[in-house]
């Protein structure tokens, strides 16, 4: 069921379960706005004078309406002007959570003019674009598997309004809302079908299982796909993903779109998702508690996925290879072992210390992949290092790169996003403790600066292109739910993959 997302004019906007009102601290002081309904105004500014409602951001003031409006709920939800963008969201959010508590299906957003027209921080495009995706994922949770299936909450009807534009409304207004509003619509689709591919357990998707996703979307949204099996793997030599899914029953795949929306430009985005359906470690088993978190180890995968919808759907005029290497790390009598030495896909040579380095494995021929077909620029997506939670915890992203001005590109991508990007350094001084006595480089490079050496090796078979790789293992499937985050898979790098390739 899809929802109905729309801008109206308040004179003609229909009646609704609830009325949600944004509103900042500054405008709770002055006694003689009104905003809602006087009784109800009323009773949000004593909240505000008693201090139980302060406005601020994550805030939202529940208020029954007790028949004195046509909506059974008003909302009153804190944001202040000047936290931009990213304020904005978490306002969306927060209202969302808010109307999924009172179970309204239909809902009425009254926003003040200074966000319906735009401001120096942002566009009304973007603010239509930034609100549509939080209201759309702050209520998504992961659908559980159960005998009798549950409803999914989700809100069918939502017109946005400003109450304060009165008939001298521009119509451009609503076109500007209106396009933001389908983009954020594509947006959300595509970070959600992210979470839901990622939320699905081991048994239930398996390297070919994530190739036949990957084809169903390219036939539904009309994409070039090439999906390599493993005996066109050997022919080309990808020893690198061989060697991780040599011990799995469920074999590896490399899935590869290619998409070309401007055929007369060079420059073509690489985008490499690690695709691992379920990290066992391998022979270097990992310990049991938490294992099962492991269903989220083709969490880059799922971005790459959730971006190429995006972009299936909205076809942009750029160029894009989306590389997913993808397999099942299993310990097995023919699983590769610590010890092994591997030839990658570009002819280095690898000595495998720890079977449960195996993103950077099958990454690397990923990357190599990417630049045969023709990718000039590289984000690899992975969730890499349990050691990017040492050093961001779940807060940010880790990013390490060969290139300051993509890297720019990235972090300007990600603050429109408000997916958080932290770049570590990449000295070569962190590069020699990959050096190996018998190939030319080994695949762990030991506990110190783990998400740094991880990164390095990718960048390795980058080919000295522009090149930045995202450790997502803090980011992509959480403990418990945040702002437009849920517990479990996040989707997280979808939006800041497709801002980055559109900008
Ligand atoms: N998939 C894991 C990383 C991971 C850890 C993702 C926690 C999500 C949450 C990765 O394959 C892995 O096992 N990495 C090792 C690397 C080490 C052996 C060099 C790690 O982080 O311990
Ligand atoms: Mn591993
Ligand atoms: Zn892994």
């Amino acid at each position: 069921m899809n929802p109905s997302f729309t801008y109206e004019s308040y004179l003609t906007a229909g009646s609704a379960d609830a009325v949600v009102r944004l509103i900042s601290a500054a405008e709770l002081q002055n006694q003689a706005a009104h905003w809602v309904q006087p009784q109800i105004d009323e009773a949000v500014r004593e909240q505000y004078a008693r201090g139980l409602f302060k406005a601020e951001s994550g805030q939202a003031e529940v208020i029954p309406s007790l028949g004195l409006h046509s909506a059974g709920t008003i909302i009153f939800v804190g944001y202040s002007p000047e936290d931009g963008l990213n304020g904005l969201r978490v306002a969306g959010a927060t209202a969302a959570k808010a109307l999924k508590r009172v179970k309204a299906l239909t809902a009425q957003l009254q926003l003040p003019s200074e966000i319906v027209s735009g401001n120096e921080a942002y566009t009304a495009e973007r603010a239509a674009q930034t609100l549509t995706e939080a209201l759309l994922l702050a209520v998504y949770d992961r659908q559980p598997e159960l005998r009798e299936e549950k409803q999914r909450y989700s809100i069918r009807k939502l017109s946005i309004v400003n109450p304060a534009a009165g008939s001298n409304e521009s119509p451009d207004t609503a076109e500007q809302w209106n396009a933001g509003i389908r983009k954020g619509q594509l947006m959300a689709e595509g970070v959600m079908a992210a979470r839901d591919i990622t939320n699905l357990p081991g048994n239930k998707l398996t390297p070919e299982g994530l190739a036949a996703h990957a084809e169903d979307m390219a036939r539904e949204l009309d994409l070039d796909i090439e999906v390599i099996d493993e005996w066109s793997a050997a022919e080309q030599g990808m020893g690198g993903l061989l060697a991780v899914g040599q011990g799995s029953v469920n074999l590896p795949r490399m899935i590869v779109f290619h998409y070309k929306g401007a055929p007369d430009q060079e420059e073509t985005w690489g985008l490499i998702g690690k695709g691992i359906t379920f990290d066992t470690g391998g022979i270097s088993l990992k310990q049991p508690q938490g294992m099962e978190a492991m269903i989220s180890d083709m969490g880059g995968a799922a971005a790459v996925l959730g971006a190429m919808r995006v972009i299936g759907e909205t076809k942009p005029a750029v160029n894009v290879i989306a590389v997913i290497p993808t397999a099942e790390n299993m310990p097995s009598d023919r699983a590769y072992k610590p010890g092994d030495v591997i030839t990658m896909m570009n002819g280095l040579t690898v000595e495998v210390v720890n079977t449960d380095a195996e993103g950077r494995l099958v990454l690397a021929d990923g990357l190599t992949t990417a630049i045969r077909r023709g990718a000039t620029k590289l984000v690899d997506v992975a969730t890499l290092t349990g050691a990017v939670l040492v050093a961001l915890g779940v807060e940010a992203t880790g990013a390490v790169t060969n290139d300051a001005s993509l890297m720019e590109q990235v972090s300007r991508a990600s603050e429109i996003s408000g997916e958080r990007v932290w770049q570590l350094p990449a000295y070569p001084e962190y590069k020699r403790l990959l050096s190996s006595d018998a190939a030319d480089m080994k695949n762990s490079g030991g506990r110190h600066a783990g998400t740094i050496t991880g990164g390095l090796f990718i960048g390795a078979f980058a080919e000295n292109l522009p090149w930045v790789h995202l450790d997502i293992a803090g980011t992509a499937f959480l403990d418990r739910a945040r702002g437009w985050e849920p517990k479990g898979a996040t989707g997280v790098m979808v939006r800041t993959l497709v801002e980055l390739v559109t900008e």
